[in-house]
C-alpha cells in the first residue's frame, strides 16, 4: 500500500507541477494589422460576451512548434478564408490581464477576399475612420495600436 501512496504522491505532483508551468508561460496571441489600398481591417469579435461587438485586429493564439508568422498566417485564413503576407511588428506588445502576450503586425494580403467567417463583421477602415472609431468599441488590448496604426495608413 505504501508503494501505491508514495506512487500516487509523485505522480499528482508532477502532474501539479507540470499543470503550473504551463500556467505561468505567458501565451503569445499574433494579430495582423492587414493593408490594403490605404486602409486596415478590423474584425468584430462575436465572443466572449463582454468582448461581443468590439473591433478588434484579427489573430489568434500561437500554437506550439508555430512562429509568429506561420500563426498569424493559419489563423488569418481560419477566420477570414485569406492568404497573407506578415511583414514587421506594429506597436508595442501588450500584456493582457489574463498573462497573454499580444503582438501585431503588419501584413498585406497574397490571396482570396477576406470574409468574416468567424467574426460577427468586418471592415475597412482608412486613418480618418479609425480616429473617428470610438476607443469603447475596440477591444481593451487592441486600443494602444490605434495610434500607430493611423500613422502606417497615413504613409501608405
Ligand atoms: O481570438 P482568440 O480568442 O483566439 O484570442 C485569444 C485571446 O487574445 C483572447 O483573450 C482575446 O481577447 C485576445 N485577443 C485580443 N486582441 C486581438 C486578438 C486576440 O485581445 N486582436
Amino acid at each position: 500500500i505504501a508503494t501505491f501512496v508514495t506512487m500516487g504522491w509523485l505522480i499528482a505532483t508532477r502532474a501539479a507541477r507540470g499543470a503550473h508551468r504551463t500556467d505561468d508561460r505567458p501565451q503569445d496571441v499574433v494579430a495582423a494589422a492587414i493593408v490594403d489600398d490605404g486602409r486596415v481591417l478590423l474584425a468584430q469579435r462575436a465572443h466572449p460576451a463582454e468582448l461581443a461587438g468590439k473591433w478588434e485586429l484579427p489573430g489568434g493564439r500561437v500554437e506550439s512548434g508555430e512562429t509568429h508568422a506561420t500563426a498569424l498566417t493559419r489563423e488569418i485564413r481560419e477566420e477570414l478564408g485569406a492568404e497573407i503576407e506578415v511583414a514587421g511588428r506594429i506597436g508595442a506588445e501588450v500584456t493582457h490581464p489574463n498573462g497573454l502576450m499580444l503582438y501585431a503586425y503588419r501584413a498585406r494580403l497574397r490571396s482570396g477576399t477576406p470574409a468574416a467567417l468567424e467574426h460577427l463583421d468586418m471592415q475597412w477602415f482608412s486613418a480618418d475612420e479609425l480616429r473617428r472609431l470610438d476607443l469603447d468599441d475596440v477591444v481593451p488590448a487592441d486600443r494602444d495600436w490605434i495610434p500607430e496604426l493611423c500613422a502606417v495608413l497615413d504613409d501608405a
